[in-house]
């Protein structure tokens, strides 16, 4: 039985309050018995060097903490301070944990909030699908489908058909998980199991959860609980489990 524990959007920007929800959720994961954490993007706010160096001291565990870009991040900034190199082309990272394959994917356009992915990343994910003899999960920030929020919708995944054609060519695809809608929510992809994590730093409302006429302005909860989901992976069997996080 592997356990991936997944949040997104920690969107670490200096203040008391994103470091306070993004210490609550990782005491209770260092408490959990868990084999990986995943963390599908928005480390940071702003994307400054000083941001990473909060998630260098922070998202750690005694378990893998993988992580992704989001369009809050700067690819320069995120390899200097997290995996010591230089340059701006996509991070996309593989990692083997407990049995699992993790494809992170850098779905990221520099300098806008909608998602693509380039086509050396997709070349990328075929060739860690065609050689995988365990279950991948394909992990990317921007949601492929729609979340039923028309901003949020707006800077989804701009090529969801290219990502699905190489995800439906291989009977190694166990799910994709993704992060960006700040939701907890589930669909499916390209016939496996489309799951996002909420956001740590806030959430998005629901139109049909208010009367307000949701703008960017108010379209993020930030008095919501922080949460997280459980994906437990047990003979092939994906159960995923949505969870606030405690006090
Ligand atoms: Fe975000
Ligand atoms: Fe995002």
């Amino acid at each position: 039985m592997t356990i991936i524990a997944h949040i997104s959007d920690t969107h670490f920007d200096g203040s008391e309050r994103a470091m306070s929800r993004s210490r609550r959720a990782m005491d209770y994961l260092r408490g959990c018995d868990v084999d990986v954490i995943v963390v599908t993007g928005d480390l940071t706010d702003h994307g400054d060097v000083e941001e990473y160096d909060q998630v260098r001291s922070e998202l750690v565990a005694d378990v893998p903490v993988l992580l992704l870009p989001g369009n809050h991040d700067d690819r320069a900034a995120y390899r200097r301070v997290l995996l010591g190199g230089e340059g701006a082309a996509p991070i996309n990272q593989l990692h083997r944990v407990g049995g699992v394959v993790f494809a992170l994917c850098d779905s990221t356009i520099p300098g806008q909030h909608g998602g693509l992915l380039a086509p050396e990343t997709l070349t990328w994910l075929q060739g860690v699908l065609a050689d995988a003899e365990e279950p991948v999960f394909i992990c990317l920030h921007h949601h492929p489908i729609r979340v039923n929020n028309p901003l949020l919708d707006s800077i989804r995944l701009q090529n969801p058909d290219d990502l699905a054609a190489v995800v439906s060519a291989s009977p190694m695809a166990a799910a994709v998980l993704c992060g960006h809608a700040h939701a907890a929510a589930a669909g499916t992809f390209a016939g496996v199991p489309l799951i996002m994590a909420p956001g740590i730093f806030s959430t998005t409302r629901l139109p049909w959860t208010t009367t307000d006429e949701l703008a960017w302005s108010n379209t993020f909860d930030r008095d919501d609980i922080p949460g997280l989901v459980f994906h437990v992976l047990e003979n092939g069997q994906l159960t995923s489990h949505f969870r606030t996080v405690p006090a």
